[in-house]
């Protein structure tokens, strides 16, 4: 579909045309076209009437088409709030989810209630859960481990950028940590957990595939966490998982199968079953 740029466009008929010719939600339009102006969003109510210059219109012309094609408005932003934390991201990192937050709020409550110190974050991706831990619980000493050292590289600018204090090593699952940095009082992650065959993954294309997809029904990452954590984790540690919303049962009978104890899952804010933890003792 054709854009057509004459006569040059005011402020609100810019937005008007990215929302009706281009379908982007109102809100995705004005994010844009604040960050094509290089001005808060609050300016464009401010001046609803400004014409832009010919430049300026042509990046929000190009962001427009490239987020009506699919691209997450993060990745175009090259940001994302997570936890109160504002990361930078690139398409190197998943974009971190609302549901993950769940897992963050259950890993500073147990380090609230049992004094966990030593916590590790496997799979950390732009660092979200390991840097909303540390900001949390400055006193915690964090690690977080990744296979992608694309993805390890957004992580460590955003500890960097946000000031926080974060050990990162890079490698798969544990293979990662160095055996002298460990018991940890408290492993969490949200590994890849979407089958192979899933639907939604197209949905998901411009997101790095190693990040999301799983072999086993989606469950071979977790249960290799779950199968290896014993090597790793104090005695009464806790290991907590976020999973698909139909994996949990699977998840805990695993985690029963390898003699945890304190097997339990809780729901993420859409009321769907997301993580299960357990603890495991000598
Ligand atoms: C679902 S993403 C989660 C990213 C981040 N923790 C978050 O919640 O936004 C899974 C992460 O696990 C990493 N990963 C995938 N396979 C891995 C492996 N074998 N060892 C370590 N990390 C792995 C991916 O690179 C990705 O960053």
């Amino acid at each position: 579909m054709a854009f057509d740029p004459s006569p040059p466009a005011s402020i609100q008929n810019l937005l008007h045309r990215a929302c009706h010719t281009w379908g982007l939600s109102r809100l995705d339009a004005e994010l844009l076209l604040a960050m094509a102006l290089g001005k808060p969003r609050s300016w464009l109510y401010a001046w609803p009437e400004h014409i832009p210059g010919p430049a300026i219109q042509e990046t929000f012309i190009q962001l427009t088409q490239q987020r009506a094609a699919g691209k997450p408005l993060a990745y175009l932003t090259g940001h994302k709030e997570f936890y109160g934390l504002d990361l930078q991201l690139s398409p190197d990192a998943l974009i971190p989810r609302p549901d993950t937050e769940t897992l963050v709020d259950t890993a500073i409550e147990i380090i609230d209630r049992h004094k966990a110190r030593r916590i590790l974050d496997l799979g950390t991706g732009s660092g979200a859960i390991a840097l909303a831990i540390k900001s949390q619980c400055p006193a915690c000493d964090v690690w977080a481990s990744d296979v992608s050292s694309q993805a390890l590289g957004v992580a460590r600018n955003n500890a960097k950028r946000l000031g926080l204090s974060v050990h990162f090593c890079q490698g798969c699952w544990f293979d990662a940590i160095p055996m002298n940095c460990g018991p940890f009082d408290l492993i969490v992650s949200n590994p890849p957990y979407i089958a192979p065959d899933d639907g939604h993954l197209e949905a998901l294309s411009h997101e790095p595939r190693h990040a999301l997809v799983a072999h086993n029904h989606g469950l071979a990452d977790l249960f290799e966490i779950i199968d290896q954590t014993p090597k790793y984790l104090a005695d009464g540690g806790f290991v907590w998982l976020e999973h698909g919303h139909t994996q949990g049962a699977a998840v805990r009978e695993r985690f029963h199968e390898r003699g945890y104890q304190a097997i339990e899952s809780r729901h993420d804010l859409a009321g769907l079953e997301r993580i299960t933890g357990a603890r495991l003792y000598p």
